[in-house]
């Protein structure tokens, strides 16, 4: 699996790079994490658009080709920064890169807060139309007082943070996975509706027309409960019918609702 990795810092010395470098290099068992950086993109500027330059152009063909994203934020003034802000403008102005494109949020701040309402605000205009990424919910990391946090060597120095964000790594990607099989049959039943010949389409047109006239054909059928329990079922008032009516099992709603989530789980353990 092939993901990029966008830092939404432009600062030469980064935490959210370190971070970004950190998942690339001690996670790359789990996905292949191409780095790219927003130092190079200009500000946004509707009356002078720079969509060709090369800048714009280099991420959005690499955002493009990659199975998902991560989206590295700083926070400034509870938000995203500017910069990053600028880059997702271009990115939904004149083309659409991240258009039903896999995308995660982390981000690293100074303070005790680690990028929470940054994390926030990037979920909201991530789902904004000309945007419309896909964001898994509650899949969150965030680092907090990110100051303290890496050695010597760019390693996370606590090891439960590491396999935390291991942990929102791996469901990211079992995320991605999901949304690249749905694209696949989405490809095939278009690839499918093309190869229908005219003749076909004809065939299909004529049997769809057949069953809608016997439908106005039929006579409708009415059915009524007694308080015994039985049911008749009468065709034009002529009674055809007479069974019991089958009862539903009494269920204990919250065992249930318990199965019902335990087949929800199985099939979206993210
Ligand atoms: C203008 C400005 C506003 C900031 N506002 C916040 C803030 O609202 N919340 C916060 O946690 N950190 C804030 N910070 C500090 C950031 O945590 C820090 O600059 C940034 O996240 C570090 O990321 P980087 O090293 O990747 O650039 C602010 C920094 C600047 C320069």
């Amino acid at each position: 699996m092939k993901l990029v990795g966008i830092v939404g810092s432009n600062s030469t010395k980064s935490y959210n790079r370190m971070l970004m470098k950190y998942i690339a290099v001690h996670f790359d068992n789990i996905a292949e994490l191409e780095i790219l950086d927003t130092n190079d993109v200009p500000l946004f500027n509707q009356s002078n658009n720079q969509t060709n330059s090369d800048a714009i152009q280099f991420l959005n063909k690499k955002i493009l080709a990659a199975d998902g994203v991560i989206i590295a934020t700083p926070e400034h003034n509870h938000t995203v920064p500017a910069n990053l802000k600028s880059l997702i403008e271009w990115l939904s102005f004149d083309i659409h890169p991240f258009e039903k494109k896999p995308v995660m949020i982390i981000g690293a701040s100074y303070f005790g807060q680690g990028t929470s309402r940054a994390q926030l605000h990037l979920r909201q205009i991530l789902e904004a139309p000309g945007v419309n990424a896909l964001t898994l919910p509650g899949n969150e990391f965030l680092l907090a007082n990110v100051r303290g946090s890496f050695d010597e060597h760019g390693d996370l120095k606590d090891e439960r943070t590491s396999d935390f964000l291991k942990s929102t790594l791996e469901k990211f990607v079992k995320f991605v996975s999901v949304i690249k099989a749905l694209d696949d049959v989405e490809d095939v039943s278009a690839d499918e509706k093309v190869t229908e010949s005219p003749a076909e389409e004809d065939e299909i047109d004529a049997m769809a027309s057949v069953s809608l006239d016997d439908e106005e054909e039929t006579t409708p059928a009415t059915k009524e409960v007694e308080d015994d329990g039985t049911a008749s079922v009468s065709i034009d008032d002529e009674e055809v019918e007479e069974k019991p009516v089958e009862k539903p099992v009494e269920t204990n709603s919250t065992e249930k609702s318990t199965e019902d989530d335990a087949t929800a789980s199985a099939s979206l353990d993210f």
